[in-house]
């Protein structure tokens, strides 16, 4: 399988199971999953694969990145590459961002795991006396979805337990999907590696919590990021759902690369919506620079170029029967057509 990228997500190297750890391996233990280094034992960190040159190319991906260029991802070790058993390997949601927000269930699997695998940001997420309680920690700047999933794939087929972990949870725009995908691709199984998905409490709904009740009717979740699809096929889904009365949370809102799709996005929303439809923003819910703004859709163009909406922002857009009452959002389920309150 080759996956197909841009320079807004992954560029940055073509990692094989340890083709790339000395740039990124926290190196809590010089552990690594490395073909090249798999001679340290100390860690009972574990590497099969016989791949051991990976070019690193440059990271040009990012929000601020300008350059459009494509680049193509070709999966490297194949599972016929492995001698060892193969170890575990789980897909774990972290939650909002802070600790008290991950599961008992997450916390347990990233302590049981072997290796912690994710991006940077996502890992400073993770308590400290549970990386510390890891073999090694491996961690890519922003983007590298694809080799560093491709990583924690080969350190588990290697024989290692491994976690690759993200904000939320893994089934909302993130990378459980993308770990199947390529563990086919390798002609691996899930069942090779006793796959898991650990769930955590996605954005859309800690930024619910932030705002009321927003989200208590039917709701569609549309994201603006275009590295994956194309902007005409998001614009056409956000004509279908703000055509109907669902509430909306907008993830990937913005970012310099984006800020079109955001003023497209403002655009078809208000084609289909009052200005006067409540809207709720937040930005980075549950972390240290958590920001919360209720107000209107037709204010949500300028808002744009504030601070309050960026990579870490979701928008939830209300239906034509949600309203605002002391601070809140409140979109109605339906119970007064039913009931006396
Ligand atoms: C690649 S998606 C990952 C979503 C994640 N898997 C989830 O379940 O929430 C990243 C987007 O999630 C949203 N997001 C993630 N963390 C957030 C937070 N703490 N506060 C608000 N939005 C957040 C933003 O829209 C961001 O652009």
């Amino acid at each position: 399988m080759s996956t197909d990228t841009n320079a807004d997500v992954d560029t940055e190297s073509t990692s094989k199971c340890g083709a790339s750890t000395s740039e990124a391996s926290t190196d809590k233990s010089s552990s690594n999953c490395g073909a090249s280094s798999n001679t340290d034992d100390s860690s009972g960190s574990k590497c099969g694969a016989s791949s051991s040159s990976g070019s690193s190319t440059s990271n040009s991906c990012g929000a601020s990145s300008t350059d459009d260029s494509s680049t193509e991802q070709e999966v490297g070790a194949t599972v016929d590459d492995f001698d060892a058993e193969p170890g575990q390997l789980i897909a774990v949601g972290l939650g909002p961002g802070h600790p008290e927000g991950m599961t008992e269930r997450a916390k347990a699997a990233l302590l049981a795991a072997d290796h912690i695998v994710g991006y940077t940001t996502y890992i400073e997420l993770i308590p400290d006396e549970i990386t510390e309680d890891a073999d090694d920690i491996y961690d890519t700047p922003m983007c590298g979805e694809v080799s560093r999933t491709e990583e924690s794939i080969d350190r588990a087929l290697a024989g290692n337990d491994v976690a690759i972990v993200g904000s939320g949870d893994p089934n909302v725009y993130a990378l459980a999907g993308l770990a199947l995908e390529i563990l086919e691709s390798k002609g691996a199984t899930a069942s090779m590696v006793d796959f898991d998905v650990v769930p955590g409490v996605p954005a859309a709904q800690s930024c619910a919590a932030r705002l009321g009740a927003p989200l208590v009717n039917d709701t569609v979740s549309i994201s603006l990021s275009d590295h994956l699809v194309p902007m005409p096929e998001i614009e056409s889904r956000l004509h279908s759902v703000a055509n109907e009365n669902f509430t909306i949370t907008i993830y990937n809102p913005w970012s310099r690369k984006r800020r079109e799709n955001f003023e497209k996005c403002c655009e078809i929303l208000l084609t289909h919506r009052d200005p006067d439809t409540p809207i709720g923003v937040v930005h980075g819910a549950g972390r240290d620079d958590e920001q919360v703004l209720i107000t209107e859709l037709g204010e949500l163009e300028e808002l744009g170029e504030s601070e309050i909406i960026d990579m870490t922002t979701t928008i939830v857009v209300g239906t034509e029967d949600t309203y605002v009452w002391d601070d809140r959002m409140v979109t109605p389920r339906g119970y007064e057509t039913k009931y006396d309150y």
